[in-house]
């Protein structure tokens, strides 16, 4: 499997989603934080040896994304991260972005840096296996946000990120994240989506990114969480796929979505009702609808392993559990 079309085809295999395993080690701690549990880089290393050490995995998940640190970690046994997935079929995959800026003049708005010196990184990346990466740009919702100026900013620097991830022989996945906080309409999310999505693939064009080589990362359309009357499962799949059809290009092999703060069950009725909709709108849809999911389908599992040894097997039980769920609602069936 060497090129961009068939990794990008391999990372949303029927059946298969994507494992978001690449908090950044701030991130990771605030997760360990909540089990009381000191972050260090072995506690960081033990926390993803519990998801990856999991039996099975790879009937689940076709691809994980790591961040660098985890990248060159190992297995207790010795074998590294990286080579347990490639010996499973499974794609290891590399966060490359550098984190979220304020844009300055532009309050409660924020920019993604780390081209500098990305083309070198990738070619490190690409020579220690990783065949797919991911940048993420975040905006929110609100009063006259996002403004033209961040959302211009930020899919610039993607389409610069996408260029040089396929020069180097990597699927970019861009990841334009609409933030799920705040008091927003399911409405408000679907324009807000919609414009951005419209403005990435426009840029993603102007910049020659071949569509069949690359993987959209979206956030669904949905209520914002504080609104008080949030739209239900089957209005998320409708409006998901409304927008995905007028703004996502038909070579495009795949959406994988973020789950953003839902709670893991909302994160799999939504994904199983955004596949409904897209076999019953008209004429279906191009694209493979699957979840690249970091806490919908860790956190349950965070919780019953609780930084204890002997609790291991039980937090593995119920990360497949979601694995087996989430995996069932791609293909628009319940588990
Ligand atoms: P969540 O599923 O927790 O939103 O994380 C996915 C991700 O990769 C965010 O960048």
């Amino acid at each position: 499997m060497e090129t961009l079309q068939e990794i990008a085809k391999a990372m949303v295999a029927a059946g298969k989603g994507i494992l978001a395993a690449d908090e950044s080690p701030g991130t990771a701690g605030k997760r360990l934080a909540s089990i009381n549990t000191e972050s260090t880089p072995d506690s960081r290393r033990q926390y993803r040896e519990v998801f990856l050490g999991t039996e099975g995995v790879e009937n689940y998940l076709s691809g994980v994304i790591f961040h660098d640190e985890t990248f060159r970690q190992s297995l207790s046994t010795g074998v590294s991260f990286v080579e347990l997935l490639q010996g499973l079929g499974i794609i290891p995959g590399i966060k490359v972005d550098m984190g979220l800026q304020d844009l300055p003049n532009f309050s409660g708005e924020k920019y993604t840096q780390g081209i500098t010196g990305l083309k070198e990184r990738l070619a490190e990346y690409y020579a220690m296996g990783a065949r797919f990466a991911k940048w993420r740009a975040a905006f929110s919702i609100g009063e006259n946000l996002p403004s033209d100026t961040c959302v211009e900013t930020n899919c610039v620097a993607m389409a610069m990120y996408a260029l040089l991830c396929q020069e180097a022989g990597i699927v970019p996945i861009v990841e334009p994240e609409i933030l799920l906080e705040g008091s927003h309409s399911i409405e408000e999310s679907y324009e807000v989506t919609t414009r951005v999505l419209k403005e990435l693939f426009a840029t993603l064009k102007r910049y020659k990114v071949q569509m069949d080589g690359v993987i959209l990362k979206s956030s669904m359309v949905i209520s914002g969480n504080k609104n008080e009357n949030r739209a239900n499962a089957a209005t998320v799949g409708e409006m998901t796929i409304k927008c995905l059809k007028e703004s996502v290009p038909s070579e495009v092999p795949g959406v994988v979505f973020l789950s953003g703060g839902q709670i893991a069950d909302e994160a799999t009725e939504n994904l199983y009702e955004i596949n409904k909709a897209a076999s019953l709108s008209e004429g279906g849809v191009p694209w493979q609808l699957t979840f690249s999911y970091a806490r919908a389908l860790q956190g349950p599992s965070l919780a019953s392993w609780n930084g204890h040894d002997e609790n291991i097997p039980a937090a593995r039980e119920r990360f497949l559990e979601r694995m087996k769920a989430n995996s069932a609602a791609r293909m628009g069936e319940v588990a």
